[in-house]
């Protein structure tokens, strides 16, 4: 594990889109695995100034989000589609028919997740998967658990998530209560994993997932063991670790 201390949000996301740029130059063709959440906005930012910059080419590069919520239609500002096209995929030159993410509206669990690991299986191997952490270490929609989940499954959403979530709905009753997510074999077999973190309510997780014991009750505990993971994370979120 790489450690990468930023400033601030700022900092930590400049340095993030600054990696996930070095991937796409490296490998024009690259399969980005993508995250939703507050805290990769600033490092989309940076990536979508690059473009504009003239200084990335998004024309070739393929993603695959991580989760989405189920139920949600893709119109809904809410759902994960509609974050990744307002984030960044209509402000860069990505072909929008090599973008994927589990289908929200596919309310069959068992299809939905199916059809989502055939395309992920087609990809042949994620080259970076950016991730945020949730405060009770969930990374996707991986939610504490008694296992660590290989592949992409239905889950339900713990009350600390929907707590978290809600800031983004009219209420708490719309956060819907479930979700699809890859696994964390999937995650765990991108070639590099990059995990942008920020602000002092993270501090506490921070340091148990990364500083602890590696246990699927927290789940990104589990990024200990990965060959190639870079933590980007701020002063604040670091501030408990010496
Ligand atoms: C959500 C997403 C995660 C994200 C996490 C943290 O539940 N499913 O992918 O990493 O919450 O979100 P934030 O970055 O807003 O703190």
């Amino acid at each position: 594990m790489r450690i990468i201390r930023t400033k601030d949000y700022e900092d930590m996301s400049k340095k993030a889109a600054d990696l996930i740029a070095s991937v796409i130059l490296l490998k024009p063709n690259c399969v980005l695995g993508l995250a939703t959440g507050s805290s990769p906005i600033g490092t989309y930012k940076n990536l979508v100034k690059k473009y504009k910059e003239g200084n990335l080419d998004f024309s070739q590069v393929k993603s695959v989000n991580l989760d989405e919520y189920k139920g949600l239609p893709r119109d809904n500002e809410q759902s994960y589609y509609y974050f990744m096209h307002d984030n960044l995929f209509s402000k860069v030159n990505i072909n929008l028919d090599n973008t994927h993410l589990p289908n929200g509206m596919e309310l069959d669990s068992n299809k939905a997740c199916e059809e989502y690991d055939k395309v992920i299986a087609s990809m042949n191997g994620v080259d970076m998967q950016l991730l945020g952490l949730g405060h009770d270490g969930h990374i996707g929609f991986n939610e504490p658990n008694s296992c660590f989940d290989k592949t992409t499954h239905c889950v339900k959403l713990t009350e600390m998530t929907i707590e978290a979530n809600k800031r983004f709905f009219a209420s708490i009753d719309d956060v819907p209560r479930e979700a699809y997510t890859m696994g964390i074999g999937t995650i765990m077999a991108a070639k590099m994993v990059i995990m942008v973190v920020s602000g002092k309510d993270k501090a506490e997780i921070l340091k148990k997932a990364f500083f602890g014991p590696v246990t699927p009750e927290v789940p990104a505990s589990i990024l200990q063991f990965h060959p190639n993971f870079v933590l980007v994370a701020d002063e604040d979120a670091l501030s408990l670790v010496k």
